[in-house]
């Protein structure tokens, strides 16, 4: 049984796929009339956010209603942050009001793994800086395992953009590397990981050469808030060689998906019309992230019985 997400490096390729059988129940269950199951009932979710979120924050806080938890909702701006509290007191304050799984965005790295040293509860890890994310990459595994099957073996998968500032790329290439796939690093030199330890990937600095052999294109936002020096020319050079563009999407096989973690800045790593072509499984992603997250609080927080 997990205690808390921090990593995907806590998680083996059972648990990977254990996980992912899980959310496949939980993504049945969303789609019932009454999207409801009472797994979770007495347990209580806070989502702690101290960086801004659509996508994570309202997925888990959705994840843990479906499952009939209750929830609590913590954001810097309008707390007692302002005048001066801890990220340590803070989260001991919230335990002593009774919750059962924390779930923690940070803009440092480590944040949500020194949060599960100071509490009880279960942590779990929404994006720490430019470190993780873990349960985008598990959204991401089962999206793209709901088209390949189970097991993504030879999967070629490029994910292009700002790798270097980016925690989704280094979850998702962990997840989809444990998985069976082969994943490619794609961007200019400044935008690539310093040091590739840790990361089960081969890099490259040429979009086009790729294009026609790869199964997944996966586009990053280029992550200004991370960055302290101009690392390309402009944004007009950058789309230009790294862009999903529809000249470049023609290039692709047929049935090539086109992810993306979102936010997305259309017009830059993405042409807009791209966004909701044929390829695209960007919204099935969303989707595919409250289900994923059920299966990760269930795990977390449940007693083991069978979903009803
Ligand atoms: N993908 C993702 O983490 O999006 P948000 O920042 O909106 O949560």
């Amino acid at each position: 049984m997990m205690r808390h997400l921090l990593s995907i490096d806590d998680l083996e390729r059972s648990d990977l796929d254990e996980l992912l059988d899980l959310g496949e129940s939980f993504l049945a269950v969303t789609r019932r009339d009454i999207p409801k199951v009472p797994a979770l009932r007495g347990k209580t979710v806070v989502s702690l956010f101290y960086e801004d979120s659509t996508r994570t924050r309202l997925s888990f806080e959705t994840a843990a209603k479906r499952l009939s938890a209750d929830t609590m909702a913590f954001s810097v701006s309008g707390s007692s942050v302002a005048k001066g509290e801890s990220l340590r007191d803070t989260v001991q304050t919230i335990e002593a009001m009774g919750v059962d799984a924390v779930v923690v965005r940070h803009p440092s790295a480590g944040a949500p793994h020194r949060v599960a040293t100071w509490i009880d509860a279960a942590v779990v890890n929404a994006g720490d800086g430019r470190h993780e994310h873990p349960t985008q990459a598990l959204l991401d595994a089962l999206t793209l395992r709901r088209h390949r099957g189970i097991g993504l073996d030879g999967a070629r998968v490029a994910i292009i953009g700002d790798a270097r500032h980016s925690r989704v790329a280094r979850s998702t290439a962990k997840a989809f590397a444990a998985l069976g796939a082969e994943v490619t690093l794609v961007g200019p030199p400044t935008l690539l990981p310093e040091s590739l330890i840790g990361w089960p990937v081969a890099t490259t600095g040429d979009f086009d050469e790729l294009l026609p052999s790869l199964d997944v294109v996966y586009l990053l936002r280029i992550q200004h808030e991370r960055q302290d020096a101009t690392l390309f020319p402009s944004l007009r050079e950058y789309t230009t060689r790294y862009g999903l563009t529809v000249e470049r999407a023609a290039r692709l096989k047929p049935d090539t998906l086109i992810m993306h973690p979102g936010p997305m800045n259309r017009g830059v790593e993405i042409a807009a019309e791209l966004a909701e072509g044929p390829g695209s499984v960007i919204t099935e992603q969303v989707a595919n992230g409250v289900a994923v997250r059920m299966a990760v609080l269930y795990q977390l927080l449940g007693t083991g019985a069978p979903v009803a």
